[in-house]
């Protein structure tokens, strides 16, 4: 009975947005999962029951031994639910630092001798235990019957969490306004262990349903109210749903997963009031602002929101199946305030969001191990960013040549080929940094091994690209071939680090690209010495140091496993089960190949390593991209909301393949796709090995001239983007940022991801990502103007938020000047990054409404880590047009005094970098939207070269030609202070 509602349920909301692509019976859906449906049932009950209660409930708190007084606390948890089973729950609340509470509740004292999985927060966090003495304020009082205690807490005493004992409810206030409830709906459940014939009920009476206790409780609130006296005739159906005939072994088309521990999953809902727009658990290729997961309506989906890493084949455009990575965290945004949850599970989790009038409503559904909540107080975007970056570490600096352009293609053939297409682009006078190797270039995709049939001599091969000042990246994926003659093989069996099968013994094996393969357990401490032997020198005698890294294929993917991923019952080192790390996986995997490149050359350079599975953390690591995505026009369009899902998940380092991997672009599509590429993080164009060559040069013209100088603008953009991945690595605000992010008073803006800005540094990009568009409308939030890139045009500054229509032709696309932003750029073209070190910049200074502009530039070697000890630019230019005339001046930033605290005064006496950037100048200036002509302009009383061309929009105040003052070779250094004055 309870299976036919199930379905009919499914079929009535099956209707909108589930568009089903050929792949995806491969994958679950909620109902065919026992401990999702089981805990998504909870909410269908308790939607149906407005006597629904929580059964559960805390004693008094008592702080916790050890550590600092009022640090952490634990409240012992009970359950009414199971009248004769003994098993308990503690909640602990402890804070994390600046302002974040984590809420963390695991069984404790099972009679059985399992444990919840709880290093989650080992991988993840970049201390995985630093509570602070925050919480020593603690009240208590009694209201409406049941105690509350009151944490305050927070910089300025503005936080509070509010905890009722009975039943269970936590409320985060931020300055006494409720913006944040747990167990608001009474959804909280952690699934205890047990033996299976104490989960089968013996009394159950095959009428005593579900429905039999809802229906009953309508006239008699006995039943779910399981309090007083009435308590003995508890039954737990009513909360816990029909005794689930899956709980402890599943199937699942071919596949059987034995659970040997049972049930252990665990619910909680999360709600946020007055909230209409919340944001992240990338990665998905959805809209930022997540939609209902309810089926109530069109534009809603039926499914939650899935995090379970996989390799899904051509995925969806709009879709919350689960993709390659997963950040189990989002943001609540309204115009007053943000806060953040970060809900740290490694298991398999889904989340439902519903958007009742009352605010935003989510439901979090684990399979197994602890609950781990980090509450993110805000109070605004920025704020966010930093807790999270605080709690799982910044993004590094990557190596400048990384975020320049990147060639890749499944496959290039052999080693004339690679040398082919640097030869190519060199002749077209296209800019590339790195040429990719995808898996044929490893003999039988054993990685490690080249074919020496098509690569007769990698390391000559290397040589020669790397004496082009360029890179090589190689494919190094996670399965390895089972062959005893293959020495990654030998070693891992020797060693015994392969993931083993459910009987703990037996090595597990499965099947990929490399046939028979095996996996090495990157959990295993045992494994990560070897694995950064394996990319020594010594050890790996065909790589170089211009050869580095892509880690694909780690969720893991097992072609012959169940949704293409391994057994969740597979055992990983300590004995936990893969369903207890399954989310972790990839990340132990880019982590590994991480840490071996940093020990390949003293002194060390920072590696580069591409991964495409991820969790919180990974950003430590290197680069991301957003998988198997389709060269359609809809693909296109939806990469720019999941780049910026993931940005605000603090994975900014991340792109979307250029031209899509599937499918033949045609070649308008593909001159869209490289204006957007070149304003992603990570800027690669790739192809699927059955797609037409598409390399830039292969092109007509105009085609291949619009593609080499959207590149080449990427290029003169490589400081602006260094600039703002040095941001990032300081404050954890992305490289990519979305409306809200930007402007979070604003609600207008809150659902808009097609649009976003760079860092800080004023600029405003709008993919165009449609055939034959030839204007594209911006939406400009603030009271400044906005001059475009390209063409000078001004929109001007307006007191009302308002819609801007910018012509773009198939050579243009939105790329806007916010007024009040420095923007600095090296505008000669090259053939490679690493060799613009000593090239001049180039200063546009967008002014703003009040006449005054700022911006930054930080530069160092690009790759070694001597920034750590001063050996970098930070410099801060500023236009002040509060006077009669105006003063653009340069000054340090590099001083011990800044916000950073603990960075180093630049130094540039010593080494060859050093002594190169200290020469290096400004070789022009052009100030956009100056009010009237200068009558001189000088630096320290000399005369400098300018011109001037008046606007058109000066005059009328509406839009037209921004007034241009031009700046010719004024003689001025980008590290000296100095000043000129208009
Ligand atoms: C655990 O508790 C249950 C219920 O109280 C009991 O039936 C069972 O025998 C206990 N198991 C062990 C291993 O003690
Ligand atoms: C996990 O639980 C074990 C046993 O209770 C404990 O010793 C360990 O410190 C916990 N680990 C973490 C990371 O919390
Ligand atoms: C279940 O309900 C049906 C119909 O109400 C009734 O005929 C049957 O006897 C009941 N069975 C039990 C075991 O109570």
């Amino acid at each position: 009975m309870i299976l036919s509602t199930w379905l009919a349920a499914l079929t009535i909301v099956a209707a909108p947005l589930q568009v089903m692509a050929a792949k995806n019976h491969d994958f679950k859906l909620c109902q065919q999962q026992s401990f999702c449906r089981r805990l998504r049932g909870i909410a269908d009950r308790a939607s149906k029951d407005e006597g629904f209660t929580s059964p559960y409930s805390l004693l008094p708190p008592v702080p916790n031994k050890g550590g600092s007084a009022g640090a952490s606390w634990t409240f012992p948890m009970k359950t009414s639910l199971y009248k004769d089973v003994e098993f308990e729950l503690q909640l602990d609340i402890l804070e994390q630092g600046d302002g974040i509470a984590r809420i963390r509740v695991d069984e404790v004292n099972s009679n059985l001798s399992w444990k919840r999985y709880n290093e989650t927060s080992k991988w993840a966090l970049l201390e995985a235990e630093p509570a602070r003495a925050d919480l020593s304020s603690v009240t208590e009082k009694t209201s409406q019957g049941g105690k509350v205690n009151t944490f305050n807490y927070g910089a300025s005493g503005d936080l509070s969490l509010e905890i009722r004992h009975e039943p269970l409810l936590i409320t985060f206030k931020q300055g006494g306004e409720t913006v944040m409830i747990i167990n608001d709906r009474n959804l909280f459940h952690m699934e205890h262990f047990r033996r299976r014939e104490d989960f089968f009920f013996e009394e159950n009476n095959e009428n005593d349903t579900i429905e039999s206790a809802i229906d009953g409780a309508e006239g008699d609130q006995v039943v779910l109210s399981p309090t007083g006296k009435e308590k003995e005739k508890v039954d737990t159906k009513w909360f816990e749903g029909e005794p689930d005939k899956d709980a402890f072994e599943e199937r699942w088309k071919t596949w059987a997963d034995a659970k040997p521990k049972g049930p252990e999953g665990f619910s909680v809902d999360i709600t946020f009031p007055g909230t209409e727009h919340i944001y992240g658990l990338a990665e998905h290729a959805s809209p930022l602002s997540l939609r209902s997961t309810d089926g109530s309506a069109e534009g809603t989906f039926s499914e939650p929101y899935r995090l379970y890493n996989v390799d899904i084949f051509e995925y969806e455009a709009d879709s919350p199946m689960s993709l390659y990575g997963n950040i189990p965290m989002v943001h609540a945004q309204t115009s007053k305030h943000s806060v953040g949850v970060l809900n740290l599970v490694g298991s398999e989790t889904l989340v439902d969001v519903k958007h009742p009038k009352s605010g935003v409503q989510t439901q979090w559904m684990s399979e197994s191990g602890i609950m781990d909540l980090f509450i993110l107080p805000g109070p605004k975007p920025k704020d966010l960013f930093r807790q999270y970056a605080g709690l799982t570490g910044y993004t590094p600096i990557p190596p400048l040549w990384s975020i320049a352009y990147h060639q890749c293609r499944w496959n290039y053939l052999d080693q004339h080929d690679v040398l082919d297409v640097n030869r190519r682009f060199d002749e077209e006078d296209i800019p590339l940094d790195v040429t990719w190797l995808d898996i044929e270039y490893a003999a039988e995709h054993k990685y490690f091994d080249w074919d020496k049939k098509q690569f007769p001599d990698p390391v000559k091969m290397q040589n020669e690209v790397g004496a082009l000042g360029r890179k090589m990246v190689a494919i190094v994926d996670p399965h390895i071939k089972k062959s005893d003659n293959f020495r990654v093989y030998k070693d891992a069996t020797e060693k015994d680090i392969i993931t083993k099968r459910n009987d703990k013994t037996s090595n597990f094996e499965g099947w990929c690209w490399t046939g028979s393969s095996v996996w090495v357990d990157f959990f295993n401490p045992k494994s990560w010495d070897w694995w950064t032997e394996m990319f020594s020198f010594k050890v790996w005698e065909d790589s170089t140091k211009f050869l580095y890294i892509w880690n694909d294929m780690n969720e893991p993917s097992v072609f012959d496993g169940p949704e293409i991923s391994m057994p969740r019952d597979n055992v990983h080192y300590g004995g936990w089960e893969h369903r207890d790390v399954h989310n972790i996986n990839g990340a132990t995997f880019q982590k590994a190949t991480f840490d071996a490149l940093l020990e390949r050359e003293s002194p060390k350079k920072r590696p580069f390593v591409l991964s495409r599975s991820f969790f919180p953390g990974s950003q430590r690591y290197g680069a991301i991209w957003t998988g198997d995505n389709m060269g359609t026009w809809e693909h296109m369009a939806g990469q720019t909301a999941m780049l910026l899902s993931l940005n605000i998940c603090g994975m900014t380092f991340a792109g979307a393949d250029v031209g899509g991997f599937f499918g033949n672009p045609s070649v308008e599509m593909l001159i869209r796709w490289y204006q957007a590429g070149a304003f992603m993080p990570f800027f690669r164009a790739h192809a699927h090995i059955d797609t037409k060559r598409r390399e830039p040069y292969l092109f007509d013209e105009p085609y291949k001239g619009i593609m080499r100088d959207t590149i080449r603008l990427r290029y003169q953009m490589l400081p602006v983007w260094y600039t703002a991945f040095h941001e990032a690595s300081l404050s954890g605000a992305p490289t990519m940022r979305p409306q809200y992010a930007m402007f979070p008073e604003d609600s207008l803006g809150f659902a808009i991801d097609d649009q976003y800005y760079i860092g800080d540094s004023g600029l405003l990009v709008k993919p165009v990502t449609a055939a034959g568009v030839e204007d594209t409308v911006v939406y400009l939030s603030d009271n400044q103007p906005y001059y475009n890139y390209f063409s000078h045009r001004v929109y001007p500054a307006s007191k009302r938020s308002r819609h801007v229509k910018v012509p773009t032709p198939l050579e243009t696309f939105p790329v806007l000047l916010q007024g009040g932003y420095i923007l600095p750029i090296r505008a000669r073209a090259r053939k490679a990054s690493t060799l613009m070190w000593r090239d001049p910049f180039t200063l546009i200074v967008a002014v703003g409404a009040d006449g005054n502009a700022s911006g930054r530039l930080y530069v160092d070697d690009g790759d070694s880590y001597d920034y750590e000890s001063g050996q970098f630019v930070w410099r801060e230019f500023k236009l002040d047009g509060s006077g009669k005339t105006s003063t653009l001046s340069n000054h340090n930033l590099a001083t011990g005094d800044q916000a950073a605290g603990d960075l180093v005064k630049f130094s540039p006496s010593s080494g060859p970098w050093a002594e190169g950037i200290s020469t290096v100048q400004v070789e022009q200036i052009v100030v956009l939207g100056l009010k009237s002509k200068p009558t001189s302009v000088q630096a320290s009383g000399t005369d400098l070269e300018w011109s001037w061309v008046a606007g058109s929009s000066a005059s009328t105040g509406s839009e037209g030609d921004a007034s241009k003052l031009t700046i010719k070779n004024p003689k001025l250094k980008i590290v000296d202070d100095w000043s000129i004055t208009l």
